[in-house]
Parts: C-alpha cells; structure tokens; sequence
C-alpha cells in the first residue's frame, strides 16, 4: 500500500509534491514525507501522521529544490513511527528512496547488507531498496537500481534519487501501480492518476518490470532486458473536478449520491431498447466459447467480493451456469480446479490494483483459463491484463468505503448475466424485457431513496450508539445485508455481522438482547414468510429491529420497530435498492459517532499489498 510522487522540472518541487500526496491520501494515512534536493545534497522532511502533520513540520522549513520525491503510507513492516516514514536514505543520505509494495526477502538482504558494513536504522523492508542501490551503483544510478531490484522478490512501485546524479530520478514498477506525467520542461511520478492530474493529462503507464529514467525533458523507459520501451502515451479524459467533493461533506456521501449518474453511465450504450438486448461490444470473448461454459468463478475482495455474491445469484438464475465466488486471498493459494476450456474467471475490482486479485488473475491465467475483469479504472493493471473487460462507469471513488463502485459492480453483474442468457436463450424475452425495463428505473429509484435519507438519519440516531448490530436476510437480500454490515463496521467502527436469516437459531441467536438492534433486509417475495419468521424470532428476544422493504409488505409494520421502503422493482434487481439505505446508516452512524468517514482507521483505498 502507500502512494508516491515525483517531480522533476523548474518549480519549487515541495507543493508539486504535497499537492499530489493530498490526492494519493486513500492509499494510505499514517505517516508521510518528502525529499527535495536542496543545491548539492538531499533533505528529508518526514513524520508519522496525516498530511496534515507534514505540512506543519514543514512550516517555517520550506526547503527548496526543482527535484524530489514524496511518499503518504499505510505501514507494513514496522510501526507508523517518525523513523519507519519514507523516503528512506542509505548510509549516508545519497541515496533516497520511496516505496509501495512489500519486499519479502528482506530480512535476507537486510542481513546481507548488514554483512556488508551498511548500517539500518528503521524497521521497514523499504530501507533495504535505499542501501541496495547504494551497494550497486558504480556510477549509474539506472544500473544500480536495475541490480538492486534484481534481487528483490515482492512488489514495487519505487522512484530512487541520489544526489550523485542530480538530473534524474529513476523508477521502476512491479505488481505496484505506477504513472509519469509527461509535462512541458517538467515530468512528474505518482502511484495514480489524480495526483499529477492539475498538472498534465498525457502520462505514461509503466507496466511491471519497466524501469524509467525521468529527466526535465526526457523520459526514458526500459524493459526487465534492458531494451528500451516505445511507450504510448495515455491521454486521461476525465478531469480533477469528478475527483473532488463537490460542495459534500465528505467524498463518501458525495459518492453515496453519485449513484444516479454512475448507475446510468453504466448502462448507457449497453441496453439496446429497440431489440430489448443488451449489447457489450468491448467483450472480445468468443460467443462459442461463453456458450459451452459450464462454470464462472468470481474473484475478489471486500466490497467487491460483495458485488460477486450478488453476481452468483444473478448469473445462475439467469444462465443456469454454477457460479462460485471466492476471496482473492484465499483462491490464489488454494489451487483451485479450472477447466479453461469450458470455465471462466471473472475478478472484480474498483481500483484494479488489488493485489490478491491480481494474484488470483495471474494464477488462472497461468492455469490457461480466462479471465474478464470488472473495474472502475482505465489503465488499470487489471484491465490490461484481462483477457477482456467490462468496465464501471462510476469516475473515481476516494473514500475508502466504495459505494458507488460497488452500486456499478452489481450493474456490471446483471449486465453480463443478460448477455450470457441471450446466447444461451435462457431467459424468455419476456423476462428480459422485465429485467431491461426494470434497470432503467432504478437510477430514478435511488433518487428516490437519497431524497429520504433524512429518515435513514433518524435510525442512525438510534443504533449509533449500540456497539454490536446484525444484519439479516435471505438469498440476495443475505448479500446485501453482508454488503450493509461491511459499510457499518469499516467506518463507524461499530461491530456489525450479517447472517443468513434462517442460520440465527443455529448459534448466533445467543447474542440478540435488547442491545443488539437488528437491520433486516426482506424484498425476495419467494421467501418473505420465511424472513419474516426469523425477524418474529429476534423480536421475541427484545431486539430493536429496522426492515428494509417495499410498500407491497406494509404489514410488515406490525412486527418491527421502523421500516425503511424503497420503491418496488424487479425481485432479482433490489439488491441496487436495499444497498443504498444501509450506505447511508454506516454515513451517518460513522458522523455521530465521530469517525473519519472518508479515512477509517487502519484501511486504506488501495490494497497493492498482500
Ligand atoms: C470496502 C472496500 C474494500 C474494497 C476492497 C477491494 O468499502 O472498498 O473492501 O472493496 O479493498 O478493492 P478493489 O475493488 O479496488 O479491488
């Protein structure tokens, strides 16, 4: 985890490099720093804390220098501490490096280098990077670091400057992502887009094994060989404003009301409504191949691990095809059996960095099976090694819990369970015409659902501060309900599960009381009853409990305590429904209870590390 930056040019390279670190924050928060080369030699400015805390450390400082490197973290190896901050140095201050990945073996360097005469002083695996370059470099600062990261096994995304060569700084990237902003006299490195997007729209996106040698009017990049690399430059199209809060509060619920529009933008050139199709022309998947499959696996995590078991329910009811969703963590080491003639991996991810996903993607495609990947992100290390993509139109998300990813994820989903119905004719036309009507509604719907939020503030009022909360439901509404209780407990710190309504007897009915208030999420008409038996069950313990369902089950009112409706629409398409008021409890409980909704405590937006 962590997010870089670099400049190179003619400014003064400290705000260039504060600025940038500001829109890499979700990458990581606990410490930060910054080193400029001042004249002859290099100053590292660097504290553990928020941005926030740098900028006052930098106060009254304000070092100089046109070159410098930055770093924000999210710790792995050794404590958030002032030492463990990056950039970290070698011996003797030339040679600075900053750094996002894991190194695995560094214990081993570290023990060699220390053999060596080199003396550490933080408890990173970063450091060892700094006094690798410094132990190869016999003159060449490329070369040097092309020798270190020889000997490295883990990810990076790594930009090295040294005073001995005061024209460049040279980075290099592996399973960690990595941008250089091609500017006029200038160039500039960050771990994303957003961070040099004030300044250039033209960038180059390194892919792994490449190494760059960034100067004031020259980049350089090279391949694992040494060969040089004739790179296209990628023109970014969106712009810093869809980055930015837009007069909310807080990114989340900017993103929160963003759904509408995502939603549509999703959809949109998808759904041809003359011929009631759905069309996804990026697909470069052949129709013979997704016609003989006999088994999706979808890989990925969190939230969008989330989206994947809404994506079972979907895809085998409109395809019949079995669907197994997996954790990324746990899929990459479990050797799964994939037969890639007639199975297909899906990853889903919003950033397109995670690295279990992309762990997990490698690994199928190593097994010869393909993989279509689901992201939010263009350029994304996901979907450029995707055998294809279907991409969420969601714009960027920065708060660390994903809300409008995810509402565009499930979109993605039913998008692609029609598609595969039609080649396999699996759904009547009448079905699919429901299906298709009933996605064009739901854009309208959620407004809909927003426009009450001050209601979803009003339950808020009461569970927030409770400090255990359950989540039930049945089939899609169980999948939500899991979605629900991630969003509540990553950011109001709450202590939130869902269960499988009918599994409460089965233990966890032992610790429903009064203080344990129950969200029930109930819309599945096939198994209303048989929820509706399992809330009567939490309701005869004292539970305080809250339904989410449609105004067609008003009856509903005389077992609970409060009911939250959202308009009705299609059984299979209310999961896009019931999600958006379980957003706005987590929102709102999070604001009462006096979190950082936008950073939670020890997440991060980004997980590039295992
Ligand atoms: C939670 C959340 C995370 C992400 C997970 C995967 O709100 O956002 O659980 O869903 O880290 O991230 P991506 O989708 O970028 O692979």
């Amino acid at each position: 985890m962590c997010g870089i930056v670099g400049y190179i040019g003619t400014q003064q390279a400290c705000p260039i490099l504060i600025e940038g670190l500001k829109k890499l924050e979700y990458r990581g928060y606990d410490s930060a720093g910054v080193a400029l080369l001042n004249g002859g030699y290099i100053d590292i400015i660097k504290t553990v804390g928020r941005l926030y805390d740098l900028e006052q450390k930098l106060d009254g400082v304000s070092p100089e220098g046109s070159m410098g490197i930055g770093h924000t973290r999210w710790a792995t190896h050794g404590r958030p501490s002032d030492v463990n901050s990056h950039p970290h140095k070698a011996c003797d201050s030339d040679f600075v490096v900053v750094h996002n990945g894991i190194v695995e073996n560094y214990l081993e360097l570290k023990g060699w280098l220390t053999a060596r005469g080199h003396v550490f002083c933080s408890e990173t695996d970063t450091e060892v990077l700094a006094h690798l370059v410094e132990n190869y470099y016999q003159g060449d600062l490329l070369e040097a670091v092309r020798k270190a990261v020889s000997k490295v096994e883990g990810s990076y995304a790594m930009a090295v400057m040294s005073d001995r060569e005061k024209d460049k700084i040279v980075c290099v990237r592996k399973e960690s992502p990595l941008v250089i902003g091609l500017g006029n006299g200038e160039q500039f490195i960050a771990s994303d887009i957003p961070a040099i997007l004030n300044h250039t729209r033209e960038t180059y996106i390194m892919d792994d094994g490449e190494i760059a040698v960034v100067q004031i009017d020259d980049v350089s990049i090279y391949n694992g060989s040494g060969s040089k690399v004739n790179k296209q430059v990628f023109k970014v199209n969106w712009d810093q404003q869809a980055a930015e809060k837009g007069g909310f509060e807080h990114f989340m619920l900017k993103e929160i009301y963003e759904q509408p529009p995502a939603i549509k933008d999703t959809l949109k050139d998808r759904l041809n409504v003359l011929d009631y199709k759905v069309e996804l022309k990026e697909l470069s998947l052949e129709n013979q191949y997704l016609k003989n499959l006999n088994k999706i696996f979808i890989v990925a995590c969190g939230t969008a691990y989330h989206a994947g078991l809404i994506g079972k329910h979907v895809i085998e009811k409109m395809t019949r095809i079995p669907v197994e969703v997996e954790l990324a963590s746990e899929y990459r080491y479990r050797d799964p059996i994939i037969d890639p003639e007639k199975n297909l991996v899906m990853v889903i991810s919003q950033s397109g960095e995670t690295a279990d996903t992309l762990a997990a993607m490698k690994l199928s495609k190593g097994m010869g099976a393909k993989v279509l990947a689901v992201t939010n992100v263009v350029g994304s290390s996901v979907s450029r090694e995707a055998d294809s993509v279907i991409y969420t139109w969601a714009g960027p998300e920065i708060a660390v819990a994903s809300t409008k990813a995810y509402i565009t994820q499930l979109v993605a989903m039913y998008l692609w369970g029609l598609h595969i119905a039609q080649l396999k004719e699996t759904l009547s036309r009448d079905q699919v015409t429901k299906i298709i009507d009933g996605l064009r509604r739901i854009p309208s719907q959620v407004q809909a659902i927003l426009e009450q939020a001050p209601k979803v503030e009003n339950i808020a009022e009461t569970v927030h501060q409770k400090e255990d909360l359950f989540f039930i439901g049945r089939g899609l509404d169980y999948a939500v309900a899991q979605e629900g209780s991630l969003k509540l407990k990553e950011i109001s710190y709450i202590h939130a599960e869902a269960y499988a309504a009918g599994e409460l007897k089965h233990g966890t009915l032992a610790l429903v009381t009064e203080d344990t208030p129950v969200m029930a999420v109930i819309t599945q008409k096939d198994i209303y009853e048989k929820t509706l038996s399992n809330i009567k069950e939490v309701k005869a313990r004292d539970a305080y409990v809250i339904a989410v369902t449609v105004k067609s089950n008003q009856s509903i009112e005389s077992e609970v305590d409060e009911v939250f409706y959202v308009p009705e629409n299609e059984n299979i398409l209310m999961p896009l429904l019931t999600v958006v008021p379980l957003q706005l409890l987590a929102y709102y409980a999070a604001l009462m209870r006096g979190c950082d909704v936008d950073k939670p405590r020890n997440l991060a937006k980004s997980v590039t590390v295992e």
